[in-house]
C-alpha cells in the first residue's frame, strides 16, 4: 500500500477505473487432513478494527491501538482516516507495528475535498459517510472496487439525507458516493434491515446533529460501535431494541485492545467440528453475545465447543476450544441471523456433515455481501457433492456424511476462499481454491495457519 496522500485527497491510492482492481488469482490446493490439532490466536477483529480507526481519528487527541488487524480491509481504513488528517505513528503503511497512536481530528473535523478509495471494504463504505456528513463545507467523494459498487448504500443515503445530509449514489443505489457536508439534524429511525454497518453510520452522524438521534432496530446487531463510544464519553444512551446518541460531547478514547476476530477463528471452530478426531485451542477470542450466533448454533447441532473468559475489557475475551463431533441439522432463523450473519456459509458447510436437513432462513441480507452468499455457497458446496439448494431467503442443505471435494471460486469474496479451504481438509478428494488470495480482505495468512493445525 502506498503513503497516504498529504495534498488533500483523503485515501492513498488514486481511485480505481471499474474493472481494473482485478486480483491476482491465486489457485491453493487444499488436501484432506486427518485431524486438526494445537493452539491458535487468529488475527484481530475487523468489525472493531474499523471502528478503532474511525472512531480514534474523530477523537480529540490520541488513543493507543493494540492489536490493530493487519489486512486489506483495514488498511483501506486507516489511509482513508490518514488521509482525512488523522495522524498516524508509528506509520503502518510498511509493516503494521504491535501498537500505533492515532491523533484524531478533534472538532476542527476532517480534511475536505478528498476522493477515498475503500477498496473491498463494506464497512468503511457504509460507516465513513456517517462521520463526514455533518460537516459544512466539505466534500467528498468515496469508490471502491468492483465488489464495493454492487453492494447498495441507499441503506445509509436515504436516513442520512432526512437528518439534512446532502448525498449522492450512483443509480439511486450503489458507490460511488458524492457527500457535500452540511448540518444534521438528528431523528428517529427504525432500520428497515437488521444492520450494524447502518446502525454504526447514524450514530457517527448523530455526533454532530442538533439533538439527539435514535436507531431503532427490528433485532440486536452487533454493537462494537456503541461500546466504543460510550467508552470514549460520547453521550450514548442504550434501550431494549434502541440506541440514542446525544451530540456535543468531546471523545477521547485514550486506548483500545483488539480482541482475535470470532469471524475468523469460526474457519477452524468448523473446521475441527467436522473433521473426525480434531482439537484446536483459540485463544483471545471476542465473545460479545452480538456476534456468537455460530456458538449457539454449532452447540444445537451437536458440536463440541467449550467457551473459557478470559481477561477482556470493553468487549468480552475467551479462550474457545472446538472438537470433532456428530452433527445433526438445525434451522437457523428470525433473530439468530444478524448475530451470526457473517458465519452462514460455514453454517452450510458444517450442515454437509450433519445428519439430517439443515435450514437457513431470513438471510436475504447474505445476497448483498461482498459476493451473492446464497448463490455463490450453493454453486461452491454443490460443486463438492453437497445436496445443497438456495431459497428465497437461505438455503437447504441434506447431509451427506461428508464432501466430495472438487474446486471452489472464491469469486472475490474473501469467507467463500476460505471456506473452500476447510472444505478441502474435510472432504475426501481435497479441493483447489480458486482466487485463494482473496482471504486477505480479512485474514492474510490464513492459509499458512490452516496448515499449521493440520494433519494431513
Ligand atoms: C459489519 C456488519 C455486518 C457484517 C459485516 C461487518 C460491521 O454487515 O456482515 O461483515 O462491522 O458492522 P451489515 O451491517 O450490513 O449486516
Amino acid at each position: 500500500m502506498s503513503e497516504p496522500g498529504r495534498n488533500g485527497s483523503a485515501g492513498g491510492r488514486a481511485e480505481p477505473e471499474p474493472g481494473s482492481e482485478q486480483r491476482s488469482r491465486a489457485t491453493e490446493f487444499f488436501a484432506p487432513a486427518q485431524s486438526l490439532g494445537g493452539r491458535l490466536t487468529p488475527p484481530a477483529d475487523k468489525s472493531i478494527s474499523h471502528r478503532a480507526a474511525i472512531i480514534g481519528a474523530i477523537a480529540d487527541g490520541p488513543t493507543r491501538v493494540v492489536n490493530f488487524l493487519d489486512s486489506d480491509d483495514t488498511r483501506s481504513t486507516l489511509s482513508a482516516v490518514a488521509g482525512l488528517g488523522a495522524m498516524v505513528s508509528p506509520e503502518p503503511w510498511k509493516a503494521m507495528p504491535a501498537q500505533f497512536a492515532i491523533e484524531g481530528v478533534g472538532p476542527g473535523g476532517p480534511r475536505s475535498l478528498g476522493r477515498i478509495d475503500v477498496g473491498n471494504a463494506g464497512t468503511l463504505m457504509r460507516l465513513l459517510p456517517g462521520w463526514l456528513a455533518g460537516y459544512e463545507g466539505g466534500l467528498w467523494r468515496l469508490n471502491g472496487d468492483a465488489s464495493i459498487r454492487r453492494r447498495p448504500v441507499d441503506r445509509i443515503a436515504e436516513p442520512l439525507a432526512r437528518m439534512g445530509a446532502s448525498i449522492e449514489v450512483t443509480d439511486g443505489r450503489f458507490p460511488p458516493i458524492r457527500i457535500d457536508g452540511r448540518s444534521l439534524t438528528g431523528i428517529s429511525y427504525e432500520l428497515p434491515v437488521a444492520s450494524a454497518q447502518v446502525k454504526s453510520c447514524l450514530l457517527l452522524a448523530g455526533l454532530r446533529a442538533r439533538g439527539p438521534t435514535t436507531v431503532i432496530e427490528p433485532m440486536p446487531t452487533r454493537d462494537h460501535t456503541e461500546l466504543m463510544l460510550g467508552a470514549a464519553g460520547a453521550g450514548i444512551e442504550r434501550e431494549r431494541g434502541s440506541v440514542t446518541i446525544h451530540p456535543g460531547r468531546e471523545l477521547r478514547l485514550d486506548e483500545v485492545e483488539i480482541p482475535a476476530d470470532i469471524s475468523s477463528a469460526a474457519f477452524f471452530i468448523v473446521a475441527a467440528a467436522i473433521v473426525p478426531g480434531s482439537r484446536v485451542v483459540l485463544d483471545r477470542i471476542g465473545v460479545n453475545p452480538t456476534r456468537t450466533g455460530i456458538l449457539s448454533i454449532l452447540e444445537r447441532m451437536g458440536a463440541a465447543v467449550e467457551v473459557t473468559p478470559q481477561a477482556g475489557g470493553v468487549e468480552a475475551i475467551a479462550r474457545i476450544t472446538a472438537g470433532g463431533s456428530n452433527l445433526t441439522g438445525t434451522r437457523v432463523e428470525g433473530a439468530e441471523i444478524p448475530l451470526a450473519i457473517d458465519e452462514l456459509p460455514l453454517v452450510a458447510l458444517a450442515a454437509c456433515f450433519a445428519e439430517g436437513e439443515t435450514v437457513i432462513a431470513d438471510a436475504g441480507e447474505l445476497k448483498r455481501k461482498e459476493s451473492d452468499r446464497i448463490a455463490v455457497v450453493v454453486e461452491s458446496l454443490a460443486g463438492l457433492g453437497a445436496e445443497i439448494a438456495a431459497t428465497a431467503d437461505g438455503m437447504k442443505i441434506t447431509g451427506t456424511g461428508g464432501l466430495r471435494g472438487g474446486a471452489v471460486d472464491s469469486h472475490g469474496d474473501h469467507r467463500i476462499a476460505m471456506l473452500g479451504a476447510v472444505a478441502g481438509l474435510a472432504s475426501r478428494e481435497g479441493v483447489e481454491v480458486s482466487g485463494m488470495d482473496a482471504a486477505a480482505v480479512s485474514y492474510p495468512g490464513f492459509g499458512r495457519d490452516l496448515a499449521r493445525l493440520a494433519t494431513t
